[in-house]
């Protein structure tokens, strides 16, 4: 039977939920990346994704500004760099200088691709609105690259703290990550 459950809890329930890396490009050219876990493909023709951006993310800024962004989804190699760009904010720091990941020039939009990702697509920003405390970027896909690696080493996030893949789901690296304190 069902019962009544205070909201907070009740959306704990997603999990596991599917990762994306977002890359985007500020106006001084500086790469920046934000994984994230609020994201659906939202449209089929056009073929289009959606986004969930707190609203204090640098990343927010850049793409509401430059209108583009690539959505990578992360392979289980990835995990380490992709949660160091989980801690820390781009405003401050560069964030490349910091991992392993490597890039390669996407064809329509500036901000690059990421190797060894399961897949990635260019993304144009065909609309956006602010729900509550996150913004939401509608990015229609222009272009799609696929690497040849599988959902096996997808990575996705178990909880707030810890993310695996489905195959490895004991794989669990815990992290410290908040929004607030992202933004510092
Ligand atoms: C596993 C994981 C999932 C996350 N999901 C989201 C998300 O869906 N939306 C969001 O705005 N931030 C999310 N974050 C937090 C941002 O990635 C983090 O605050 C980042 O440092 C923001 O960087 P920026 O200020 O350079 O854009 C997540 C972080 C991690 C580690």
């Amino acid at each position: 039977m069902l019962k009544p459950v205070d909201i907070e809890s009740g959306v704990l329930h997603r999990f596991p939920e599917a990762l994306a890396l977002i890359v985007s490009k500020d106006q001084s050219q500086k790469i920046n990346l934000c994984p994230i876990g609020y994201f659906t493909l939202i449209a089929w023709e056009p073929k289009t994704w959606v986004i969930g951006l707190y609203e204090k993310h640098y990343s927010t800024k850049i793409i509401s500004e430059t209108k583009e962004f690539v959505l990578c989804l992360p392979s289980v190699e990835q995990a380490k760099d992709l949660l160091y760009c989980g801690s820390i904010s781009g405003r401050k720091v560069d964030k490349t200088k910091s991992i392993s990941l490597k890039f390669t020039p996407s064809s329509t939009v500036k901000p690059p691709l990421v190797e060894d990702s399961i897949a990635c697509f260019e993304c144009k920003v065909v609309q956006q609105r602010v729900i509550g405390d996150h913004v939401a970027f509608f990015g229609q896909i222009v272009m799609a690259y696929e690497s040849g690696k599988n959902w096996r080493q997808k990575l996705y996030n178990w909880d707030n703290k810890k993310i695996g893949t489905i195959a490895l789901g004991d794989k669990f690296n815990e992290i410290s990550f908040s929004p607030e304190g992202a933004i510092e």
